[in-house]
């Protein structure tokens, strides 16, 4: 039996705006949504902000119910049987809310443990195996508040986990977390998907979802762009080449230049500060070089490197592609 089985899910937003006379807008959130996970799978959905991965993810823990399509948790349908799939499922939103922070984190657990039903008998075994799970054993002494980003973030997996789900929902994990605390993040959720729990997480950090994920759907503007191992979209760019431009006030008309070089397949702009990443894809052994640099007529540039894509490159095609075909529409109801 599948883990997870998302059919053709629909979901709009109808919202009042405007002032003094109001107006109805709907957002199709998601449009058409399909894919299945197996059980014991981490499987990513990976996409820009406004993609739809949340109000997926909501659809699916039965948080909200889906405008149209169906999906099931081994098997329950999430709407006619929202309690069975509750049972099965943990879920864990990133940010901060959701925890007692004048309380341990062993309180907070204990707390939880309480409300999800968890036995006397089982809570502090399970407990002690959580806090060790994500790493926070000799810490849950202390109150949540003297807590980092990161171990909250742990302390709230810790949580979606009480009462042994068969599926945690994770959505964007590592919002706001430090690289390292984002390492230490990333190692649980392996060390949980390694222990048998099927994962479908969500962010919007390439590297997260290659380094983590078995499988991943690409998601923007509320539709699945691309589904498959991290290396299967990586060769989606297999016959290009990237050259990593630093650039010092290049504007968007320098970036429209550039990606209407023959031969460019893309460009993408990464701001540090004063000094911006230019990344543009060029079709393989193209050298493009010196019409690539004319582009930027002028512009102050620093070093100039050139690289095979990576995964990041894949999504950025495979998300300014989608950009090109159709964005997210507000359109007046
Ligand atoms: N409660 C809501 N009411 C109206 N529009 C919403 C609501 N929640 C999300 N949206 C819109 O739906 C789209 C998808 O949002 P969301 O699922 O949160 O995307 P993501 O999690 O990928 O950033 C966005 O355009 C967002 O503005
Ligand atoms: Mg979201």
């Amino acid at each position: 039996m599948l883990a997870i089985e998302a059919d053709a899910l629909r979901r709009t937003y109808t919202s009042r705006t405007g002032w003094p006379r109001s107006r109805r807008t709907e957002t199709e959130a998601v449009r058409g949504v399909t894919f299945e996970v197996k059980p014991g799978e981490l499987f990513g959905l990976l996409g820009p902000n406004g993609a739809g991965k949340t109000t997926t993810i909501k659809m699916l823990n039965t948080l909200l119910l889906p405008t149209s399509g169906t999906a099931r948790v081994f098997g329950h349908d999430v709407a006619r049987d929202p309690v069975a799939v509750r049972h099965r499922i943990g879920y864990v939103f990133g940010g901060d809310r959701g925890l007692y922070d004048r309380l341990s984190a062993l309180d907070n657990l204990r707390y939880f443990a309480e409300l999800y039903g968890v036995g006397a008998r089982d809570q502090k075994r399970r407990i002690a195996e959580l806090l060790d799970l994500v790493g926070l054993v000799g810490r849950e002494k202390e109150r949540v508040e003297g807590y980092s980003r990161g171990m909250r973030q742990r302390l709230h997996i810790a949580r979606g986990l009480l009462h042994h789900p068969d599926v945690l929902f994770l959505d964007e994990p590592s919002i706001g977390v430090d690289p390292v605390a984002a390492r230490d993040l990333r190692r649980t959720v392996a060390d949980l998907a390694a222990a048998g729990t099927t994962v479908l997480l969500t962010t919007h950090y390439m590297a997260e979802a290659d380094e983590l994920c078995d499988r991943i759907a690409v998601i923007a503007g509320g539709r699945i762009r691309a589904l498959g191992t991290p290396g299967s979209l990586k060769s989606r760019v297999g016959d290009r080449d990237v050259l990593d431009i630093e650039a010092y006030g290049a504007g968007d008309e320098v970036i429209d230049r550039v990606r209407r070089v023959p031969g460019v397949r893309g460009a993408s702009v990464e701001d540090r500060g004063a000094m911006q990443t230019v990344s543009v894809q060029t079709d393989r052994g193209a050298e493009l070089h010196a019409p690539v640099l004319a582009a930027f007529d002028g512009v102050r540039l620093g070093r100039v490197v050139s690289r095979e894509p990576s995964l990041e490159d894949a999504y950025i095609a495979i998300v300014e592609e989608a950009a090109g075909s159709a964005a997210p529409e507000e359109v007046p109801a």
